[in-house]
């Protein structure tokens, strides 16, 4: 039995195998609150009424001792959960003993060196199951719409992003191989067969950036679209967005409620989302007081100061070449562009998806590469994609820990994951 159905055992007797959450106890009754993943459950012993052996280990139980419980169904609106058992039976598996995490505030450092035994908490929880609800809604969302998924490689020859955030690793007599920081050329390849496409996975940026947006690894969703210009692809965006948080309003409507997120915005979020150029940007931040220069990329505070502008998620397009990726498509009427667009999350949380359309012209696909001081050679296949069938095309990735960090309004993404890598954390 798990604690979600005893809503349908009322009056009956069920075992619950959970873990103690908390107890107290009152003269001659006891109270243990008792979770099990799928919930929590108040557990109410009285002397006289449920065995007297329970009271004699009573003080034994530790928080986060594992037990076994046994007790009768009871409807009880002012409980956790709505329901409580009167309890008949308690096995105790292993007793906890001094539990590190107790119920007063702890500091994050310390925290983050229990994660193990953190994410065991309440807020913790929440947030790994609307997590849970996110990677679900994006499954269905491209399943719905045709998108077919193709898992790309983790281990690559070559650099996409921008080699100086690349992990490295022996591969065997062939030199180094790069952890990947993004899947997207093998999707390019992949549209060819199949037109709409995306992977999921883990991503790996040995970025030297200590922010609350920042880890080593985190998990990015990437579509591709073979003839979808940059407008279409972020049509795709906006609709992919407005489902995942649906989903989420809908679903995870209790772990909202513990997270105490105020929804108004992700609730009143609807299409279109508004779209400004770089160049608009640029002067949005001058006249907030930020010395940002035309061709100079946005950091932090400024996605901040520009997302304070919108209610929703904002598009910023077509940015200065020379600060974006090799691979975007050049702007037809201004060389210096290209058309790309990012997509600043409202409320401080900053980018969550970068997107563009790709060069889809061997020529000057080829002169940028030079221009990057790419190694043609092991770009080769790539090189192919343009020389056979070359479309138009576009694409997108989403970062999941900035998304979910968003959703639940935390203010760090390193709680948006179960076991974050950062910087300076690769334990535990
Ligand atoms: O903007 P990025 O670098 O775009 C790409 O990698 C493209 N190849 C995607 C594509 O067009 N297929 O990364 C996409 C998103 C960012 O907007 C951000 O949400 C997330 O990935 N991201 C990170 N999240 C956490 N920690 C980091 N170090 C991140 N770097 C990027
Ligand atoms: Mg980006």
């Amino acid at each position: 039995m798990r604690i979600i159905h005893v809503k349908d055992f009322i009056g009956e007797e069920v075992e619950i195998k959970g873990w103690l959450y908390n107890k107290r106890s009152k003269g001659k009754i006891l109270f243990l609150i008792v979770r099990d993943g799928s919930g929590y459950i108040q557990v109410v012993g009285v002397k006289g009424e449920s065995p007297d052996y329970i009271f004699d280990i009573y003080d034994e139980l530790g928080l986060e001792s594992s037990v076994i419980v046994k007790g009768i169904v009871r409807k009880e609106p002012r409980s956790i959960g709505g329901y409580e058992l009167s309890l008949t039976g308690l096995e105790p598996v292993q007793i906890a003993v001094d539990y590190p995490i107790q119920k007063k505030e702890h500091g994050t450092a310390f925290l983050m060196e229990h994660r193990h035994l953190w994410i065991r908490s309440k807020k913790q929880r929440a947030i790994l199951r609307i997590r849970n609800e996110v990677e679900k809604a994006i499954v269905d969302f491209f399943y719905e719409n045709d998108f077919v998924r193709i898992d790309t490689p983790i281990l690559t020859p070559t650099a996409a992003e921008g080699s100086t955030t690349l992990f490295s690793t022996e591969y065997f007599d062939m030199g180094k191989a790069y952890l990947a920081q993004t899947g997207q050329l093998y999707l390019e390849a992949a549209i060819f067969a199949n037109g709409l496409v995306y992977n999921f996975g883990p991503t790996f940026r040995a970025e030297k950036s200590k922010t609350r947006r920042h880890l080593t690894e985190f998990w990015m969703v990437e579509a591709e679209e073979a003839y979808y210009d940059n407008d279409d692809n972020m049509k795709v965006q906006e609709n992919f967005i407005s489902y995942i948080i649906e989903r989420v309003i809908k679903r995870c409507a209790d772990e909202l409620k513990i997270l105490e997120r105020d929804t108004n915005i992700l609730q009143s979020i609807s299409l279109p989302f508004p779209k400004i150029t770089y160049d608009d940007a640029v002067e949005l931040l001058q006249k907030d007081g930020f010395s940002t220069k035309w061709g100079e990329d946005f950091g932090g505070d400024e996605e901040t100061a520009i997302s304070k502008h919108f209610d929703k998620p904002v598009f910023i397009m077509d940015y200065p070449r020379k600060i974006k990726a090799f691979y975007m498509k050049e702007h037809s009427e201004r060389p210096e562009l290209v058309r790309c667009a990012d997509l600043i999350a409202p409320e401080g949380y900053g980018e969550i998806i970068g997107g563009s359309q790709r060069e889809d012209d061997y020529d000057k696909l080829l002169a940028r590469m030079e221009e990057f001081g790419l190694a043609i050679e092991n770009y080769r296949w790539y090189l192919d994609l343009r020389k056979y069938g070359s479309v138009v095309h576009s694409g997108f990735g989403l970062g999941i820990e900035r998304t979910v960090a968003w959703i639940c309004g935390i203010p760090h993404v390193r709680e948006a994951t179960a076991f974050p890598r950062m910087l300076y954390r690769i334990y535990p």
